[in-house]
């Protein structure tokens, strides 16, 4: 960290006495750290603590322009090698979720074109409160990243997620962030997410229950390894991901064409979709309506998308299925990776909570031909990302 420059946003919430300490972990580790509070910052904490451990003007008015010669958001933005902003409120993460730029924080992360973190810290209910959610998803889909909140007793009484991490955590975390390698740089790799739609009629239709977000932090994570990436989704209401090309589809049919066609160009294929294996064997035109008791509706096999890969895939791809199972995980995923010629099952338990549709985390063992099954803890989808792509690397290494 020597020598970086990191521009501390400091924003109002009682965690921001916890801010000082990062601040002065950071001057510790040979960073350079200019502070911007906000308003309601300095309430909690004086301007001067933070002065005083990183011996830089702390900035708090976005009309103080102490140097004539230059503006100073445009100049912090600039000279700046990572902007941190500890705590993180839900104020300052909505305004800068929608682009609002009403203070000298907001506006200098709007004129920054290095990597952002925000550390956000708050009440238990107000981080889980799908506002809140829905606007750090915003943050994440446009590169910006986001330290998890830690667990436990809160200022407000309340216990539960929102805790500021700790200075050493988050230091441990920036000293990830200059280290993240571009160790996917050069590689094309396709993913698929979300569940098909299969059509009854022009208002009706069948589909699941995946909600696109193993997918998403699959193409995330990659485009953020420097991975030219191409997303084809299903239907979901995640906001795209930074960097990459994102293909919305609707039906497996829709999806198999897609793929397919982009298959010879791509070095990797995740196929993290959840694909309907059946679909009507005939859309209705118009709406359906009501007659009878009784309503029959012909399902007919949809071509299985990974099993035609499988069968096209040349020495130099890599291609990883995914297996949701509710028992036998690894028999049934093992089964899929020699029906399909897979690389990679990633297969997981959708029985059991805290895995598979819908939620943010998953519980994963990866299968691969030859190998012993590794099987990972709970962890975030965004992590189990990072780990299949660990596994795609080794597999590429393994082959040299
Ligand atoms: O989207 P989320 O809410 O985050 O949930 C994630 C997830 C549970 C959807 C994901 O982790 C997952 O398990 N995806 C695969 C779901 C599935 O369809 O599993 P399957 O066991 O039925 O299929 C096995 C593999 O074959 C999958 O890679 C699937 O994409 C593929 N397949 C299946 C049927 C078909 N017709 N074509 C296919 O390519």
């Amino acid at each position: 960290m020597k020598g970086k420059v990191i521009l501390l946003g400091v924003s109002g919430g009682i965690a921001a006495y916890k801010a000082a300490g990062l601040c002065s972990a950071l001057v510790k580790e040979g960073a350079v750290v200019h502070v911007i509070m906000t308003e309601s910052a300095t309430r909690f904490i004086a301007p001067l603590t933070f002065q005083s451990l990183a011996k830089t003007a702390v900035i708090t008015d976005i009309f103080a322009e102490p140097d004539p010669g230059e503006i100073s958001h445009i100049a912090l933005a600039d000279k700046a090698d990572l902007v941190v902003v500890a705590p993180a409120t839900a104020n300052v993460i909505a305004k800068a979720a929608h682009g609002l730029a009403d203070d000298m924080l907001t506006t200098t992360l709007l004129a920054t074109r290095v990597p952002v973190l925000f550390a956000p810290a708050m009440n238990v209910n107000m981080y889980h409160n799908p506002v809140v959610q829905d606007n750090l998803a915003r943050l994440r889909a446009r590169g910006w990243l986001v330290a998890e909140p830690g667990e436990g007793p809160l200022a407000c009484g309340y216990t539960g997620r929102g805790r500021l991490p700790e200075p050493e955590e988050l230091v441990d975390v920036i000293r990830a962030i200059f280290r993240q390698k571009k160790d996917m740089q050069g590689l094309r790799v396709l993913v698929t997410a979300g569940g098909t739609r299969e059509r009854i009629d022009p208002v009706r239709y069948l589909t699941n229950d995946s909600s696109g977000k193993m997918g998403f932090a699959l193409a995330e994570a990659a485009a953020r390894r420097g991975a030219d990436v191409t997303l084809v989704t299903g239907n979901t209401t995640l906001p795209p991901p930074a960097n990459v090309r994102v293909v919305p589809v609707e039906s497996a049919l829709d999806m198999h064409r897609v793929v397919l066609d982009l298959l010879p160009q791509q070095d990797v294929v995740i196929k993290a979709a959840a694909v309907a294996d059946y679909r009507p064997a005939l859309a209705a035109e118009r709406k359906i309506k009501k007659t009878g008791d009784r309503l029959t509706i012909e399902l007919v096999r949809n071509p299985d998308i990974l099993a035609d890969i499988g069968t096209r895939k040349t020495d130099r791809q890599v291609i990883v299925g995914f297996a949701a199972e509710t028992n036998d995980v690894v028999t049934n995923a093992a089964a899929k990776l020699r029906a399909k010629n897979a690389d990679l099952i990633v297969a997981n338990d959708v029985s059991q909570e805290g895995a598979g549709f819908g939620s943010d985390t998953n519980i994963v063992s990866l299968v691969r031909p030859d190998r012993p099954v590794r099987e990972l803890p709970q962890m975030s989808k965004r992590d189990v990302a990072e780990a299949i792509l660990d596994e795609i690397l080794a597999i590429r290494k393994d082959r040299l």
